[in-house]
């Protein structure tokens, strides 16, 4: 049994639009078993649970690079990542996926070569290069090449996920964004990117709030959202450290630098007068990645 744990991810963290992403302390496990015939597929809704899974397409997709041939899987699911909320549940079932294949075929993938097949299957590296490495990283891909790079972040940081009771596909949030952009917006983002990045190495948490500010995909996409302006301006009237997106959404996180017991309380109370039904979750930084719990082949 060959057993996965994948961190859930928040990518763009505002600017960085397709190329930065930080990994979360929330996390899905899988379970691998190569087996004699056929696909069993547990932990996943019905629908879900058949060729079509994005965990063994994914996996099939590895086997086929590495020429291995597989006599049958089952592949067993713990999620605790929300499904089509922006923190990144696709993102894991394909690096656990890759991952899994690469341990039946007993192949030693490197974390460089899974990342490249994840962003192939994923199209855009943000999600699973967090989700494989931990911490925050700039990730772009160009050709069939895979740049990345983990950023240093001097001082601690929490994080606040405010998570809807509604989904929203990434396919649908993709749509709505425009197919050019005014130039003024492109350096407001350039601009900001680079005072993130900089922050963060520095500790230099009083410039998150304007570092976090983006203007390339999150007006597009509020309006998918409800009660998504309305949920930013009450976090920075509660002088939170910086408030954006989570990925495609509708997940808004919120950095704070400590615990904070006031903001949980007053967002809270906040959230419940919408129509939605809203869940906070308090989390940190996850700075390990992706995991194998155990490679047991002696069972
Ligand atoms: N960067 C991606 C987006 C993340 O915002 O569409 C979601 O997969």
């Amino acid at each position: 049994m060959i057993i996965v744990r994948v961190p859930a991810t928040s990518a763009n963290i505002g600017p960085g639009f397709d190329c930065l992403g930080l990994a979360l302390n929330l996390y899905n496990t899988f379970y691998f078993e190569e087996t004699e015939d056929g696909l069993i597929i547990e932990g996943c809704e019905p629908s879900l649970s058949n060729e079509n899974n994005l965990i063994y397409i994914s996996m099939k997709k590895c086997f086929k690079r590495l020429g291995y041939e597989i006599k049958g899987i089952k592949i067993k699911v713990e999620h605790n990542i929300p499904i089509s909320r922006g923190l990144g549940s696709s993102a894991s079932c394909i690096v656990a996926g890759i991952i899994g294949a690469s341990e039946i075929a007993k192949a030693g993938l490197s974390k460089e070569e899974i990342l490249e097949i994840a962003t192939e299957i994923e199209g855009h590296p943000d999600n699973v290069a967090p989700a494989l490495f931990g911490g925050i990283t700039v990730a772009l891909q160009e050709g069939n090449q895979v740049y990345y790079s983990k950023v240093n972040i001097a001082k601690p940081l929490k994080f606040y996920a405010l998570v809807p009771d509604f989904k929203l596909s990434t396919q649908q949030s993709r749509e709505v964004l425009p197919k050019q952009i005014n130039f003024k917006d492109g350096v407001f983002n350039v601009s900001r990117v680079a005072l993130l990045i900089s922050a963060l190495n520095n500790g230099e948490l009083e410039l998150l709030k304007t570092a976090c500010a983006d203007k390339l995909h999150e007006s597009y996409r509020g309006v998918l959202i409800e009660g998504f302006q309305s949920i930013k301006e009450k976090c920075k009237e509660l002088n939170c450290k910086g408030v954006f997106l989570s990925g495609a959404g509708p997940t808004v996180i919120v950095l704070t630098e400590d615990s904070n017991e006031k903001f949980y309380i007053e967002i809270s109370k906040f959230l419940k007068e919408l129509d939605s039904n809203w869940e906070v979750k308090t989390l940190n930084i996850d700075f390990t990645g992706a995991k194998i719990l155990k490679d047991d082949t002696c069972n």
